[in-house]
């Protein structure tokens, strides 16, 4: 069965300072968004394609996507104040696929990444078909000082992929919960038991948030 794939570019992106939404921001010839947009393209067996756009941006973003469709489809669906209502939003879209059985598992990326690739995108749809959930993780370097070795952290990408019906019942549950967790996963740590498994990031899979970042997509991007 196919996937879906949700973008969210709902956000305004103030901490990179440009006074337009920071994902509408050329890098390399197009937006960071149409960078997103053409990598989920290039994913394998996807029926359902939503973008998540402020309210306001639809004719900017609809000028920048429609070159890039061809015979494909994309949903434009109107954000919410938050990623989670953002999220919620694409998800209360999908839900008459999700529930006719036409979908398996959704994929949400942050428009924001526009490096990651279609690889990642596979692995971990494959990894949610296994396991319920998957998130990619890149781990951070370890210290060496005074007090010996201390470990180090992991820092949790985009695209995260997970069942389509757990994911609708735990953004259901989590409705009208106040809830705001920062990501797709924490939704579904607090209203399901699905499991998720950590696949691998990719170090250039950067996020765009401050100004520095966008030289640095160009710079990656170009070199593609
Ligand atoms: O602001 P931040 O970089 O953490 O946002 C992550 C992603 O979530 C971005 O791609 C942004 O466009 C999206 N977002 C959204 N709706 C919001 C806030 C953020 O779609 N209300």
């Amino acid at each position: 069965m196919p996937a879906a794939v949700v973008i969210l570019a709902a956000g305004s992106g103030t901490r990179v300072g440009a006074g337009v939404n920071k994902v509408l921001l050329p890098v390399d010839g197009a937006s960071v968004l149409a960078h997103s947009l053409r990598t989920a393209l290039a994913v394998d067996d996807v029926a359902r394609l939503v973008v998540v756009v402020r309210p306001g941006d639809e004719p900017t973003v609809a000028a920048e996507i429609e070159p890039l469709l061809g015979a494909r489809e994309v949903l434009m669906v109107a954000g919410g104040a938050d990623r989670h209502a953002s999220e919620w939003a694409a998800l209360q879209a999908l839900r008459p696929a999700i529930r006719d059985g036409l979908i398996d598992v959704v994929a949400i990326h942050d428009a924001a990444r526009p490096l990651a690739t279609p690889a990642l995108y596979d692995a971990v749809i494959t990894a949610a078909r296994t396991h319920g959930g998957a998130i990619p993780v890149v781990a951070t370097s370890a210290l060496l000082g005074p007090n010996g070795l201390v470990e180090g952290g992991a820092i949790v990408q985009t695209p995260q992929a997970f069942a389509a019906g757990e994911l609708l019942a735990a953004y259901t549950a989590a409705d009208g919960d106040g809830f705001t967790g920062t990501d797709t996963a924490s939704c579904l740590e607090a209203y399901s038991d699905v499991q998720i498994a950590a696949v691998s990031g990719e170090v250039t899979n950067l996020k765009v948030t401050y100004p520095e970042d966008v030289a640095l997509a160009e710079a990656l991007l170009s070199r593609r």
